[in-house]
């Protein structure tokens, strides 16, 4: 069985293709009259990318929960919607159905009404990977109110940040999270976020750790008790139920943060119909699911991936997706490959830097492991070397499972640019074609599209997209200038993704990274201005610069130059409270990996730091800096070479 929007010959995607960029309207338009409406749109896009103003759907009415759930209740009542799977293998796996997932929304988002909760309020949500952490998004949605998913790796500082950027009232968190063996004290880190604060109204904790915690009259309630209060409001004779909010097609659905080139992260925001279209249709066709197959994206809910690849896409799909607690490598480095063993688990949607760090473990992890059940395997978040590609065909996919290179971003709400599994061609560390709706375009500096091919054949240039798919940004919260500038104003009329491509004879994209200030640490973006604004915070740092810098495991590591000018502790006991800064101010995934103190920085005689020099020098490159001659003081190149860690 296929979805009436799948793509099932390779003739199909090109026709498709085709069509989708002459008509667009007409091709979206056929797409969206596969889900549930409640009043059908007006127009289906009209759209500039000068202010940018985009708007999909127009006048249509829907709520993506209803989408995600209720839709599929008359046939897949009894389906898995979830499968949880616990951080300790020992503990009971829980498989949340259709119904099931239904009266917990529904729940939930009762219990979010009677908090106070209302259609627009922002609902900023702090959770380990728990079901509950879905039914939180999902009942903020079901309401109509918006949330935003903070990752549980993030400081109490980069929390009170968001909180305060998007005006948020209420919070949904845990006690705690189990991560392997250690737990992760959430609500600790949110009453430190908390401290001052007198915007938040109601903090809602979910116990899943035991740990401690403190929980303050008024303010602080238990999941608990609140779910089993709403119970009775919504159940009658057996019978769920709460109204779903009609909801605009451009109203938003959620807020989630990014890194990008300045200190600051912004708030993307992405809308109801556009957002639930665009992950559908990807998941569906990237992926190629079949009704019945159990999809494991091992991504964290709390970053775009798990939104729309563990989330909304699947759900939209009526599939059955996996959510898993732990990590890879407890209690032991074969962890996923017990996983896909115990829930026969036949898509297995992960990260380069995962199956670099699990190539690290060599094959034994593997023995006795049978995975005979994957039929498709994805990739996403950084590019994929070749080696790592090698050693998941071979040793993961047993040379049977196609292999989909996604590449997308949290702006772009699903995949943009991917082989369609088993449909389309697959070259290795090639993300390859663009999915339907989407025309890339590569520009050199100035704008102009690039025609010269290199030695190899190869175009190379800036990433950008000539005309907006469903699920594009349609602005950062609260600052729709910033919308523009970093997006939409490097090209006139081009979305600009901070990528760099190379693309080849047969139209196939390969991404060669970002060609900003944006770092990629095992899949994880920061941008270098917000870890220089974190340990500037230190007492004692006068000035630091940071830069990228190849990494086996981690794609990129973190390497800060800093001047320092303070008298405490030598230079180790000095690293070390940097690191505790930086991890305080952002958290502990922005830790730079290498620490060097120097006397000087390279600058122009207008005072920018030449970054390209340093990058060179973290690279371990000595002797092709290129031109320093610009540089106020060419000497401060030579002590840092010297000092390189
Ligand atoms: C950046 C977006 C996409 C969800 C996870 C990350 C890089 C992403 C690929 C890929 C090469 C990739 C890009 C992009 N990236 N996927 N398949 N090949 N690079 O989302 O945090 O918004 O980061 O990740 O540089 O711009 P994100």
């Amino acid at each position: 069985m296929s979805y009436p929007y799948q793509i099932t010959s390779l003739e199909q995607y090109h026709i498709d293709y085709k069509k989708s960029v002459d008509d667009p309207e007409s091709f979206w338009g056929d797409v969206a009259g596969n889900f549930l409406w409640k009043k059908k749109w007006d127009s289906v896009l009209n759209w500039n990318f000068t202010e940018p103003k985009i708007e999909w759907f127009k006048g249509g009415k829907l709520n993506i929960t209803e989408n995600c759930i209720d839709r599929h209740l008359a046939t897949m009542a009894d389906k898995p919607a979830f499968i949880w799977e616990p951080n300790n293998p020992e503990e009971r796996v829980r498989t949340v159905t259709y119904a099931r997932l239904h009266k917990r929304v529904c729940q939930f988002a009762q219990v979010l009404k009677n908090n106070g909760v209302k259609k627009g309020d922002r609902v900023c949500i702090y959770m380990g990977m728990v079901p509950e952490l879905a039914y939180a998004v999902l009942g903020c949605a079901r309401i109509g109110a918006v949330h935003s998913v903070i990752f549980g790796g993030f400081s109490a500082q980069s929390i009170a940040d968001r909180l305060d950027d998007a005006g948020a009232e209420f919070i949904v968190t845990c006690d705690g999270a189990y991560r392997g063996e250690k737990v992760i004290p959430l609500k600790n880190v949110i009453d430190d976020a908390l401290i001052g604060n007198k915007t938040i109204k109601k903090v809602i904790v979910y116990t899943r750790t035991r740990t401690p915690v403190s929980m303050i009259k008024g303010r602080d309630v238990w999941w608990e008790d609140e779910m089993e209060y709403a119970e009775g409001q919504i159940e009658k004779d057996g019978v769920v139920s709460f109204p779903a909010e009609e909801m605009n097609a451009e109203d938003p659905l959620f807020i989630l943060y990014t890194s990008g080139s300045t200190g600051k992260p912004k708030g993307v925001v992405h809308t109801v119909a556009g957002y639930m279209i665009w992950t559908a249709y990807t998941f569906v066709n990237v992926f190629q699911y079949k009704p019945g197959q159990v999809h494991f994206c091992t991504a964290d809910i709390g970053w775009i991936t798990g939104h729309s690849y563990i989330v909304y896409g699947p759900l939209a799909a009526g599939a059955t997706s996996l959510i898993f607690e732990g990590i890879p490598t407890w209690p032991d480095a074969g962890r996923f490959w017990d996983v896909v063993d115990k829930h026969q688990v036949n898509i297995l949607y992960t990260a380069p830097t995962a199956i670099r760090s699990l190539m690290g473990f060599g094959l034994d992890p593997l023995k006795g492991k049978d995975l005979s059940s994957l039929k498709i395997l994805g990739t996403v978040g950084e590019p994929i070397n070749e080696e790592a590609w090698h050693w998941y065909n071979e040793h993961i996919g047993k040379k049977k499972c196609p292999i989909v290179d996604t590449w997308w971003q949290t702006e772009t709400a699903g995949v943009l640019i991917s082989n369609l599994a088993g449909i389309t061609p697959a070259k290795a560390s090639w993300a390859t074609l663009p999915m339907p709706g989407v025309q890339p375009i590569l520009v050199d500096e100035n704008g102009n599209e690039v025609t010269e091919k290199d030695e190899h054949g190869l175009l190379k240039g800036n990433l950008c997209i000539k005309a907006p798919w469903p699920g594009i940004l349609r602005t950062t919260y609260g600052d729709h200038e910033r919308c523009r500038t970093n997006y939409f104003a490097s090209y006139p009329n081009l979305y600009f993704t901070g990528d760099g491509a190379l693309k080849n004879e047969e139209g196939f994209y390969r991404i060669t990274g970002r060609v900003d200030d944006v770092l990629n640490v095992s899949g994880h973006r920061i941008g270098t201005a917000e870890v220089e604004n974190a340990i500037n915070m230190h007492a004692g740092v006068v000035e630091s610069a940071v830069v990228g810098y190849p990494h086996d495991i981690k794609g990129q590591g973190i390497y800060a130059f800093v001047i320092y000018n303070g008298h405490h502790g030598d230079e180790n006991m000095r690293r070390k409270d940097i690191l505790q800064t930086v991890t305080r101010v952002i958290g502990a995934i922005a830790k730079p990996d290498k620490i060097q103190f120097v006397t000087g920085l390279p600058k122009t005689r207008s005072g920018k730091i030449m970054r390209r020099i340093l990058r060179k020098i973290a690279e371990g490159e000595t002797e092709n800096l290129g031109d320093i001659s610009t540089l106020l003081e060419p000497g401060v190149v030579e002590e840092i070479k010297n000092g390189k860690v």
